[in-house]
């Protein structure tokens, strides 16, 4: 990679400020050790009391999120990988086994059910059974079942899981994109998995007071027009109250459909999710890039109108692996490297610090409007590493050890400070060991 002389500026200036960082030796062992400690701590395993179903997963967080979440769990189980390959397995088991014979993959599952009543009392959930959510969350779940097949070598585990995912990502093809332009919608902000990023704040209604019990009324309204459309996927979506082509969901998409791609070999079934992929990243780049702004927007309503707001959904294409060079060139050096948009002491805010409702210290769950996440990071820095940046990855890395360093394995982190937010403990921050 050959550097300009605006990028190398950055670089040198960025390394000059945070000297203190490069010299500090990452001390691998110990953070394995917190990081099993950890992990083991919001080790969840059991019968379903309903159906004796068996369970073995890592919750988010024992205090505020004691149940299954989708994407969580992938990472989850890419971090275990790190520590043990058969926990590893057993979490993608066991998020497998909540697959429904339509290929639908809920995006939480609720297997203590004791635990239910507590939890929403102060959350809203999408639901139209008492196990399982109706929505989705950002399907990784291929890439993370070939990252543990690869660490066991285990056929049988890959054989059991193949069918799944090829029903869920027919499933994602077939209900969630009735354009039929390779780019899948999500119904509401939670499957998008960013939950309250204010891109969606026009769509949500969101005005005067910004904070989290405005956003959980205007969430409430939404579920209460969805209720009568519970189930039907098309008709959710032709309302169009909430119909949005998210860029961040889409390039996650893809990466999981290369992986299955991958993992299919030379299966007949191949083809259909190889022209999916190539749909997909082509809808990114002819219908989300923005010549002007040089970056990605997602598409809103099914007029695709595009939302304006730079925050890292806007980066997320990287995680592309062919994504084409001048793209990635641009995305790199006039946003992720530029001091005015997420390069910042501890990057990648969640919110470009020149946007308006940027905010980078505790949201009191009003989330995704500022603070650094630890799953953000491990994304764009494999992103990164695969377009040949490794230079800035290895930054990326290294500011995200000295959060959890610092501050534990928090739920996400002031860009500017370091400072741990929201859940203690939390699951997904473990996945620095892959980073
Ligand atoms: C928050 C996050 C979501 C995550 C969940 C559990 O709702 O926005 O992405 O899956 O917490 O950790």
């Amino acid at each position: 990679i050959i550097l300009g002389p605006g990028l190398q500026k950055n670089i040198s200036k960025y390394i000059r400020t945070h000297n203190n960082l490069m010299t500090t030796g990452m001390n691998r062992e110990s953070i394995i050790k917190d990081a099993r400690r950890m992990l083991l701590g919001n080790l969840r395993t059991g019968k379903r009391e309903c159906d004796s179903k068996e369970f073995f997963f890592v919750c988010p967080s024992n205090q505020d999120y004691p149940f299954q979440w989708f994407w969580d769990s992938c990472l989850h189980a890419i971090a275990l990988i790190h520590i043990d390959v058969d926990m590893a397995k057993k979490e993608l088991i066991t998020l497998l086994s909540t697959a429904h014979p339509s290929g639908f993959i809920p995006h939480i599952t609720f297997w203590e059910s004791e635990k239910r009543e507590e939890f929403l009392k102060h959350s809203l959930v999408a639901m139209d059974n008492l196990a399982y959510s109706s929505t989705i969350q950002p399907p990784l779940i291929a890439y993370a079942v070939e990252r543990v097949f690869e660490a066991t070598n285990d056929k049988r585990f890959l054989a059991d899981a193949l069918p799944i995912l090829v029903g869920f990502y027919r499933w994602l093809r077939d209900f969630r994109d009735p354009d039929k332009d390779g780019l899948i919608s999500i119904i509401q902000p939670e499957e998008s998995g960013i939950d309250c990023s204010p891109k969606f704040d026009d769509k949500m209604g969101m005005s005067g007071t910004l904070d989290n019990k405005t956003f959980i009324r205007q969430l409430k309204k939404l579920y209460d027009a969805y209720a009568p459309l519970r189930g039907d996927e098309r008709s959710l979506l032709d309302s169009n109250l909430f119909h949005f082509e998210d860029v961040l969901v889409n390039s996650i998409y893809v990466q999981g459909l290369r992986s299955l791609i991958r993992m299919l070999g030379d299966s007949p079934l191949v083809d259909e999710f190889v022209r999916d992929a190539r749909k997909c990243t082509d809808a990114l780049i002819g219908k989300c890039w923005d010549e002007e702004m040089e970056t990605f927007f997602d598409l809103s309503g099914v007029e695709e109108n595009p939302v304006k707001i730079v925050t890292v959904s806007c980066l997320m294409p990287l995680i592309i692996e062919d994504l084409p060079e001048d793209i990635v060139r641009k995305t790199v050096e006039r946003y992720l490297l530029s001091p005015e948009h997420f390069w910042l002491k501890y990057p990648i805010p969640s919110v470009s610090v020149s946007e308006e409702k940027f905010f980078s210290g505790d949201p009191h769950g009003f989330i995704w409007r500022g603070p650094t996440w630890l799953n953000i990071n491990w994304f764009l820095s494999r992103g990164l590493r695969s377009h040949g940046y490794h230079e800035i990855a290895d930054r990326i890395a290294s500011t995200s050890y000295k959060l959890v360093e610092r501050a534990g394995f928090r739920e996400y982190y002031n860009p500017h400070t370091g400072a741990g937010y929201g859940a203690r403990d939390f699951g997904w921050s473990s996945i620095i060991l892959d980073m």
